[in-house]
């Protein structure tokens, strides 16, 4: 299959963090250059900051010359009770030229089952690949865009994961125009907060806070092989977990997302749940005295047999987790050492600290992850304070059938932010 040609605008004469004004000026010029004035574009829009700006900015050269599609994948969120897909749809009402397809069944056949994470990713990839050709054929465009962004490209060309949206292989696409590919996640929002103080379209309102839900969406957060009834836990816990941490931000900081103005770092960067097969083996006896080490707690640990990414000496590790409980609560700093120590130290990429559990035969584990970050290449744990954690874990024993809950203390490196 042809590889389509890539322009991207990759060396923006000025940054959104010196000037979004002069970037928007500078991209929108890129826009002109590539795009011919007979030409229709394609965007395929998953509901975030980078897809919905980079519409915005083909919307404000070419008007109702671009043709925008939400894919319902059946890996979107559940928030609040909602379909995230049924809110993206009204946030884009603005456009004429929307679409929004159900391809729930296409993409539930390339990955429902698979337990390999690349696998899986590759599967999703497919999907996506087949419903755009579709797209570009049935709206007769002959560019496509999207709002692929700098560490998309640096972890799939880097190998650490293949993201839906970086090395695609179309039929139907020969030119793909992309303006965001110099910048990192901080300054999309500063472009993002430019362009709705300037136009007010109701689909950048608030986007500018909204966390990154990546592409493949759930199906990267149901480790292993997924099925329906897993894929329906993970979106009820996952929404109680963004709502709850949501409602600790802002009562801590005012705001559902604080961005520190000097550093560009963002609080909480992301905030989700992963769901397991809660299929465990004992830890090896040499465990201990690296565990012990770092805490005079006793402490028990055991593996989860379920593998997960991480990133050692830059290079993707996948493997199994450790998990640890303790009767007594640890404080973040002793946790934190584990979180990033034992993973440099031993084959597992990343530790899970338990905060509740229940007892009964139901299967599922969860691992609730919450990361401060600038640009999604490196992340630090988000100090959400023990008590709330268990808090959120006594509503998701409640509410769901989940048997034990985890807290992910591993940084990244030598974690990742999303588990597979
Ligand atoms: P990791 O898990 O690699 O994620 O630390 C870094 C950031 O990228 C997001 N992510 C994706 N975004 N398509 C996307 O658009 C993808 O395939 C994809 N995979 C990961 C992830 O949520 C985090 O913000």
């Amino acid at each position: 299959m042809p590889i389509a040609t890539i322009f991207r605008y990759t060396k923006p004469e000025v940054s959104p963090r010196k000037g979004p004004e002069g970037f928007v000026r500078g991209a929108r010029e890129f826009i002109r250059k590539h795009v011919r004035s007979d030409d229709k574009v394609k965007i395929m829009v998953s509901g975030g900051v980078d897809s919905a700006v980079t519409a915005v900015l083909f919307y404000l050269e070419i008007g109702d010359r671009l043709y925008v599609t939400h894919i319902d994948t059946g890996f979107m969120r559940m928030i609040r009770g909602r379909e995230e897909s049924e809110i993206i749809a009204e946030r884009f009402s603005e456009f004429k030229n929307f679409k929004f397809i159900n391809a729930r069944q296409l993409f539930y056949e390339k990955v429902m089952g698979i337990h390999d994470a690349e696998q899986k990713r590759l599967g999703f990839r497919r999907a996506y690949e087949i419903v755009t050709d579709q797209q570009m054929n049935e709206s007769e465009c002959s560019v496509m865009t999207q709002g692929t962004i700098l560490p998309d490209i640096i972890e799939t060309d880097g190998g650490i994961k293949s993201q839906h949206n970086v090395q695609l292989r179309f039929s139907e696409v020969q030119k793909i125009v992309e303006p965001l590919a110099s910048l990192c996640k901080d300054e999309v929002r500063k472009v993002a907060e430019f362009l709705w103080s300037n136009y007010k379209m109701k689909v950048l309102e608030s986007v500018s806070r909204r966390q990154p839900f990546p592409g493949p969406g759930l199906s990267v957060r149901v480790v292993g092989a997924i099925t329906p009834e897993k894929l329906e836990v993970e979106r009820r816990v996952n929404d109680i977990v963004e709502q709850m941490v949501d409602e600790y931000t802002k009562r801590r900081f005012d705001t559902n997302l604080y961005i520190d103005e000097n550093t560009g770092e963002q609080i909480p960067f992301q905030s989700f749940v992963a769901i397991f097969d809660g299929v465990f083996t004992e830890a090896t006896k040499d465990l201990m005295p690296l565990l012990r080490e770092k805490t005079r707690n006793s402490i028990k640990c055991k593996i989860l047999n379920a593998n997960v990414t991480g990133i050692r000496d830059g290079k993707r590790v996948y493997s199994y987790p450790l998990c640890i409980e303790s009767h007594v609560m640890l404080v973040y700093d002793v946790l934190k050492e584990i979180g990033s120590d034992i993973p440099l130290r031993t084959s597992f990429p990343r530790v899970l600290y338990r905060v509740n559990s229940k007892f009964g035969s139901l299967r599922y584990a969860v691992a609730i992850r919450s990361v401060n970050s600038i640009d999604a290449i490196t992340a630090t744990v988000n100090e959400i304070p023990i008590r709330i954690l268990k808090r959120m874990a006594n509503e998701i024993v409640k509410q769901c059938d989940v048997r034990e809950v985890y807290w992910d203390i591993s940084p990244k490196p030598p974690a990742t932010i999303e588990y597979e």
